[in-house]
């Protein structure tokens, strides 16, 4: 295999990138830098204003697109929409995901369905239309999926259907690794710890969950957003069915 640069191992000019939840905290900061490595970015968001605006401010090509993940319907529009406006898709990061804290005993069928129609199935629906799309132009691609260190060991009381979605995305990502190993589709995941985006906007908690994090600090979005840039990359061209870790040591703790 010829050996490339680092510049040209990042460069994905030429590459079309899907970020779901793309309009804020970990999404915007993978879009922002797939977009800054030279790739043409749908942010698909249920949020219009804030996709729209978040778009326009990325350092490139970028467009919004706003879709539901949890509707079919809607992530195959989102999936056109890239087609039509760049001429394919290369990249899909099944970024968007919901982690309401509630217990068991308390929940509702309507509480479990709306965790898991967001995070997982919202993963499948887009996984399964771009993967489509990749097969037919016949030049492989890769997706990402964020999962979270609660896809390997439970974070907190209050969080079971998120962690049984973030499992099944865990588990869903090394399988349809194996299936599409032979499109050169590559298929990989990222285990963010706690990061410190608008849906963990904690407050006083966080004080007392980063004296548990080994590295004593939340995670800056960027440090997720450099690690999909990774997996995106030519620098990861040989993994597939992995799951990157970025926690600052909290599953050590
Ligand atoms: N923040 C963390 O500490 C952390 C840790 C581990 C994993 N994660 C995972 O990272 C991902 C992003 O988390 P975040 O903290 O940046 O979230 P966030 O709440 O700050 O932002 C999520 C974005 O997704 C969008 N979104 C939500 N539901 C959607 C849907 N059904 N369809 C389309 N868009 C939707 C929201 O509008 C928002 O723009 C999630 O999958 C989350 O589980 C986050």
């Amino acid at each position: 295999m010829e050996q490339k640069s680092i510049t040209e191992a990042l460069d994905l000019s030429g590459k079309v990138a899907i970020v779901t939840g793309g309009a804020a905290g970990i999404g915007y900061a993978i879009a922002e830098r797939l977009a800054e490595a030279g790739a043409k970015v749908l942010i698909a968001d249920k949020n219009e204003e804030v996709a729209h605006a978040a778009a326009a401010k990325l350092p490139g090509t970028g467009i919004a697109s706003v879709c539901d993940v949890s509707d079919e319907t809607q992530v195959e529009a989102m999936v056109a929409h890239a087609v039509r406006e760049f001429g394919g898709i290369d990249i899909l990061v099944n970024n968007a995901g919901i982690y309401p804290f509630k217990s068991v005993m308390e929940a509702t069928k309507e509480d479990f369905e709306k965790v898991i129609h967001t995070n997982l199935k919202g993963a499948f629906f887009a996984a399964r239309a771009a993967a489509k799309e990749m097969i037919a132009q016949g030049k492989g691609g890769t997706i990402i999926n964020i999962t979270s260190v609660d896809a390997l060991h439970p974070s907190s009381v209050g969080l079971a259907f998120y962690d049984a979605s973030k499992h099944g995305l865990w588990g869903f990502t090394k399988n349809l690794a194996l299936e599409l190993a032979p499109h050169h589709i590559r298929v990989n995941a990222i285990a963010p710890g706690v990061v410190a985006t608008p849906g963990t906007e904690m407050g006083k908690a966080a004080d007392a969950l980063i004296g548990k994090i080994p590295m004593h600090r939340l995670a800056d979005a960027d440090e997720i957003g450099k690690a999909a840039l990774f997996l995106a990359s030519d620098l990861s061209s040989y993994m597939t069915g992995s799951q990157v870790v970025v926690d600052g040591g909290i599953l050590l703790a």
